[in-house]
């Protein structure tokens, strides 16, 4: 399976040529065209010498795991060619793939905090994320400290002697709020701390935060990198330095993908050029439709000018994702109405897909609160999150102009 030539595509190579042949190598077991999926739970050696050499060279690499692998839970070479692929379009010696996008972020916190130190996460994020810093990562004595997004003062303010971690997602849920990438790393790098930027929303096809100086990469692979809805998996890139710590803790919580879904996120790789680009017209297209709209209150959408973060986003990305929020004008159950009335996105909770996906925050992620407690968390009940697919722009927004017809 190893090849002496893992990664057959130039690190100059443009990001589709990239996508399709990083990797992967080019001489493959059986003369096989695609990645095998390596569908086994152990790896066995030859002899005792030769688990004495792979033993010795883990010894001597503590940065830089063997190529081997010994069990499954620690690597699979389906799962190595992934982590390759996804390191190479992030812009990162090397990537550790998950289970999910929890799983990664769990992960990657638990191994670079201990008792007594401070994190500091910027607010518009996944509920899950800030659900596991506030109330799971402060029951083993870590402090957090949520700031607001493009609260550059709050954030530097919030610094303190045992701050060791920013952590934020760049652009942010659901507001799409955009991390100003070189202020931030300059704030991380001046205090020493570790910057980790959740990429999710953007992909490295649309930012790469690591060319900034992020120190981590963190993604959903469930989203657009798999592409398809229909995995789950998370995605961590960076250093082998960085990265050479979580892999341990990996092994020992055991969050890890098994071969079949490493292929199918391998497979979703390679068209993410394609997708992204089309994701990027159809969520502009889909955003200045509605900001022009006169039942549409407010669009969030960092390709619009009226975005807080547009010139951020103009000068970190390539493109802006197709994600799309806006406040419907009406309360919380005109807006429910006007969800109802959609006959092509499905109601359901992700993006990144091919299929257009709609929800109601304030009915869906923020469901048990009261609108108070909503607004607290900056949700109002009229908030819709679209998450554009891969269907014709022209047929969404008429989709769309119907069901605001009728609200
Ligand atoms: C920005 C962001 N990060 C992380 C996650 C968690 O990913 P997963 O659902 O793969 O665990 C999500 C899920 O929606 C997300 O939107």
């Amino acid at each position: 399976m190893q090849s002496s030539d893992p990664t057959t595509a130039p690190t100059a190579a443009n990001f589709s040529t990239q996508a399709v042949h990083a990797g992967e190598g080019r001489d493959k077991p059986f003369h096989s065209l695609t990645i095998p999926i390596v569908q086994t739970a152990v790896f066995t050696f030859r002899d005792t010498a030769d688990m004495v050499a792979y033993q010795t060279e883990a010894l001597d690499n503590k940065h830089r795991p063997p190529e081997r692998e010994e069990y499954g839970r620690y690597g699979n070479p389906t799962q190595q060619a992934v982590e390759r692929k996804l390191a190479q379009l992030d812009g990162g010696e090397a990537a550790l793939l998950f289970s999910t996008g929890m799983c990664a972020i769990t992960t990657t916190l638990l191994t670079l905090l201990s008792p007594g130190d401070h994190m500091i996460l910027t607010g518009d994020c996944y509920r899950r994320t800030r659900q596991f810093c506030q109330t799971f990562l402060t029951r083993f004595g870590v402090g957090v400290t949520v700031v607001p997004p493009g609260d550059y003062t709050a954030m530097e303010a919030a610094i303190c002697r045992s701050t060791k971690v920013l952590f934020s997602e760049s652009p942010t849920n659901p507001y799409l709020r955009v991390l100003d990438l070189p202020r931030v790393v300059e704030i991380g790098k001046r205090h020493g701390l570790r910057l980790i930027v959740d990429s999710t929303f953007a992909t490295p096809f649309n930012q790469r935060p690591l060319q900034f100086g992020a120190d981590l990469v963190i993604h959903s692979a469930t989203k657009y990198l798999s592409g398809h809805n229909d995995l789950l998996a998370g995605a961590v890139v960076g250093s082998w330095e960085l990265l050479a710590p979580i892999k341990h803790n990996r092994g020992l919580m055991g969050g890890i993908v098994d071969p079949h879904t490493c292929y199918l996120l391998l497979r979703g790789l390679k068209t993410l050029g394609l997708r992204m680009e089309r994701h990027n017209q159809n969520g502009m297209k889909v955003a200045t439709f509605l900001e022009g709209h006169p039942k549409v209150q407010r669009v969030y959408y960092p390709g619009l000018p009226s975005h807080p973060d547009h010139a951020i986003a103009k000068e970190q990305m390539r493109g802006f994702g197709g994600v799309v929020s806006f406040e419907v004008r009406g309360d919380l159950d005109s807006t429910s109405a006007f969800v109802d009335a959609l006959r092509i996105p499905f109601i359901a909770p992700s993006f990144g897909g091919a299929e257009s996906l709609v929800e109601q925050p304030a009915i869906q992620s923020y469901f048990e609160l009261t609108t108070e407690q909503r607004l607290a968390q900056g949700i109002r009940n009229e908030l819709v999150r679209y998450a554009v697919g891969l269907e014709d722009a022209e047929d969404l927004i008429a989709d769309l102009e119907q069901a605001l017809a009728k609200v």
